[in-house]
């Protein structure tokens, strides 16, 4: 009895809520004609963008409400934002599919959608009088209608699908780029200019190998160690293009090697039996390893783990210390560079870590996996 009228308060409460968001809609309806008419002079840009980012926000709350009164969620369907001018803006605002069908959601909201609300507050007063009524009828009518309206459609999911892969795309060949800049610093002045250092060492000890063999042989030593180095820079960077550790021992043993040499305990569970695409190793591995610098570094835990586990279609990867939390990416460039190496492959990066700790990064990876087998296998390192 005391649940059914708490839910036929809130079915009130509902329905007051509703006529205030549908008079706000009227109102929405008014600043978009005025801005619409007032297009050509100036003032019309600002007063579109105000209104559609108000219309956003009004069906974003009957999103809720219909969420809340169906018990099944209904998402979003817009377009992430884009920076630039007020045209740019309105330009991005108006190819969102989600924002013509928000008009005509406007224009039932505003209309029909008031009325009903109108109707479901006299309905909920009687409700709350008569209690033997079947509650809330009107307002289930209301929230069925603006599910219909409101909730993404395959046109604009796959609007939505193609900002993200666009995005992850611009992002790729920016990673690619600032990678192979690396390289090439890392070649220039490493092995390039010990390999320079060599050669010249080596033209004067041919000079001199008559006249002065003493000082030869002390220039043929410097160039065999100046030799050694440029080996070992090159080693250098071919293990971090590819470690030599993962083409061996795949994933799991290269994660477990990293745990091995942390100065922290760092437990490695996986139920991962089976060897993946090189790049989709390459990454999860060059990201285990930098959540586990940071671990090192910033995180003062004494306990740390790794889980490799297969997801749907996915790499699922959680790093997770017990250390002070307060991981922020904008303070740093690794956590950044992760999401950057996850997103070329359509990945994704989600980091919680509140101050006080503990600090998790769940990292979800999409590649090709085959089924999984009834036993699993798990291993601490
Ligand atoms: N596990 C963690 N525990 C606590 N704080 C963390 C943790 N990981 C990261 N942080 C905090 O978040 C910030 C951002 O981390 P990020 O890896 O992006 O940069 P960084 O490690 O400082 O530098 P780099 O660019 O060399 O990685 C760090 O400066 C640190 O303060
Ligand atoms: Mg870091």
């Amino acid at each position: 009895m005391g649940r059914q009228l708490g839910y036929r308060l809130r079915l009130f409460g509902w329905a007051l809520s509703l006529i205030t968001l549908g008079v706000l809609a009227l109102a929405l309806l008014g600043f978009v004609a005025v801005g619409t008419v007032s297009i050509a002079v100036w003032v019309g840009l600002p007063i579109l963008l105000l209104s559609v980012r108000g219309v956003r926000l009004v069906a974003d709350a009957h999103r809720r409400f219909a969420t809340s009164l169906l018990g099944e969620p209904v998402e979003s369907p817009y377009l992430k934002p884009v920076r630039g001018n007020l045209l740019v803006r309105l330009r991005a605002v108006a190819s969102d599919p989600a924002t013509w069908r928000d008009l005509v959601w406007l224009l039932f909201a505003s209309t029909v959608g008031l009325l009903l609300s109108l109707l479901a507050l006299v309905e909920s007063v009687l409700d709350l009088i008569f209690w033997w009524l079947p509650p809330g009828g009107l307002l289930t009518l209301q929230a069925r209608l603006c599910r219909a309206m409101l909730r993404p459609t395959d046109r604009t999911r796959s609007a939505q699908r193609i900002q993200q892969l666009t995005e992850s795309r611009a992002l790729t060949v920016d990673t690619n780029a600032a990678e192979l800049r690396r390289i090439e610093r890392d070649l220039h002045d490493g092995a390039q200019a010990r390999l320079v250092a060599i050669g010249m060492n080596l033209g004067l000890a041919e000079e001199l190998l008559a006249r002065d063999p003493e000082s030869a042989r002390q220039l043929l030593t410097e160039a065999r160690e100046s030799n050694s180095i440029a080996l070992a820079e090159l080693r250098d960077l071919v293990r971090g293009i590819h470690p030599p550790v993962l083409a061996d021992r795949g994933l799991v043993g290269a994660v477990q090697a990293l745990a091995l040499a942390a100065p922290v305990p760092v437990e490695v569970h996986t139920d991962l039996d089976e060897r993946l695409a090189a790049p989709v190793e390459s990454a999860a591995y060059f990201s285990i390893a930098e959540a586990l610098a940071n671990v090192i570094k910033h995180s003062g835990a004494d306990q740390a783990s790794v889980r490799l586990g297969r997801g749907a279609d996915a790499l699922d990867i959680q790093v997770q210390d017990n250390g002070v939390g307060g991981a922020d990416a904008e303070n740093g460039t690794g956590l950044r560079g992760i999401a950057r190496r996850l997103a070329a492959f359509d990945g994704t990066l989600t980091l919680t870590s509140p101050t006080g700790g503990p600090t998790t990064l769940v990292m979800v990876l999409p590649c090709a996996l085959s089924s999984p087998k009834t036993l699993p296998s798990s291993g601490t390192a």
